[in-house]
């Protein structure tokens, strides 16, 4: 059975990827091809001819304005899929036409939906706004994960992995020795984990960037945003300075690190990962040293879910979890994943006649 979820919008790739060239890339198992319009619009269809199934993306495929042209015996289409010439007639079938996808350019991504295009009006994006707003510099990146979604999700839904995956980087031991809270929010389908450390050790990763010396108050508020959107709004500041809850934070140093969570296949994941700062904004050293030890940092995680998807795929009939209370996150996520897998099944499944 399935693992992903349809009938929603996934981060397909950066808006910086997608130019006046022709860029492929698997979404949810279908393959896709994006270009830019002559008017900058971002396009996205099936990357299949429909007459051999010669890829676009592959070359001599090419764009000639805004058309794209098969490589192989030259079938032409338009921005919105459809074919407009054929080689050796003048009549193009009527069903010639790629598939289209609804496509949006927002907070510096590039999202399609998956599934039934005629929900796509009326499915809500989540936002990440700082990843393209003044006042905020972000890092990014994308790294091919060869492990399902779903262990991704459970990855950074339970960051107290911080502080043995990741010693030394991000990890110190209060992450994992501080109890979570967790909070469901059904209707909306988010879910809420907060680890608030009042005294804590200041990892490289925020001493480097911050300047700060000695122990901090370090705040993770996780907003997840099944299936694709991870944020995990991170507040910085010296112990003692801050209220010790809400109030005004000013002096704090924020980071939002986003992730965006797209199965290429069942079994493969695209790893979308940024990290925005709203501090040492030109600093040049700090944008460097946050993208080396970010990526550095993603790395250590797929490195670990790669084995674990060579696990979880081999011994599927044939293991068991024990969770305790540092998974409450992952697992009200999964839950709220696969109610929303058994929709889009129930919805595919054939209606019984009379
Ligand atoms: S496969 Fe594309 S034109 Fe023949
Ligand atoms: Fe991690």
């Amino acid at each position: 059975m399935t693992s992903i979820v349809r009938d929603q919008w996934y981060v397909a790739a950066y808006g910086r990827e997608v130019a006046r060239e022709l860029f492929s890339r698997t979404v949810c198992g279908e393959s896709i091809l994006f270009w830019r319009t002559e008017a900058g619009d971002v396009t996205a269809m099936s990357d299949r001819c429909v007459h051999r199934r010669f890829p676009l993306s592959q070359e001599p495929s090419h764009l000639v304005g805004d058309t794209v042209v098969c490589g192989y015996h030259g079938f032409t289409y338009g921005s919105d899929g459809v074919c407009v010439a054929v080689p050796g007639q003048t009549r193009v079938p009527r069903t010639a036409r790629l598939k289209a996808y609804p496509v949006v350019e927002q907070d510096s991504f590039v999202w399609v939906f998956i599934g039934d295009p005629d929900r796509a009006a009326t499915t809500d994006i989540p936002r990440a706004p700082w990843l393209a707003q003044d006042g905020w510099t972000t890092v990014s990146g994308m790294e091919p994960l060869a492990a399902r979604a779903s262990l991704l999700v459970d990855n950074l839904m339970d960051l107290s992995h911080e502080t043995y995956l990741h010693g030394g980087y991000i990890g110190t031991p209060e992450v994992a020795e501080t109890p979570i809270t967790t909070e469901v929010d059904e209707e909306a389908r988010v879910v809420y984990v907060s680890r608030h450390m009042a005294d804590a050790a200041c990892p490289p990763f925020y001493a480097r960037s911050t300047g700060i010396e000695g122990r901090i108050t370090r705040w993770q508020d996780i907003e997840y945003h099944p299936p694709c959107l991870y944020l995990l709004h991170s507040r910085i500041a010296p112990a003692g300075v801050l209220p010790p809850e809400e109030g005004p934070d000013d002096q704090a140093f924020h980071v939002e690190v986003v992730y965006a969570i797209t199965p290429e296949t069942e079994h493969s994941t695209h790893d979308f990962w940024m990290v925005a700062r709203d501090f040492a904004l030109d600093d040049q050293g700090v944008t460097d040293f946050l993208a080396e030890s970010n990526r550095t940092v993603v790395l250590q995680d797929v490195v670990a879910l790669d084995v674990l998807e060579k696990v979880v795929e081999g011994e599927k009939e044939n293991y068991q979890e024990l969770s305790i209370n540092i998974d409450t996150g992952g697992l009200a996520a999964r839950r709220l994943l696969a109610a929303m897998v058994e929709e889009g099944a129930a919805e595919q499944a054939p209606v019984a006649v009379r």
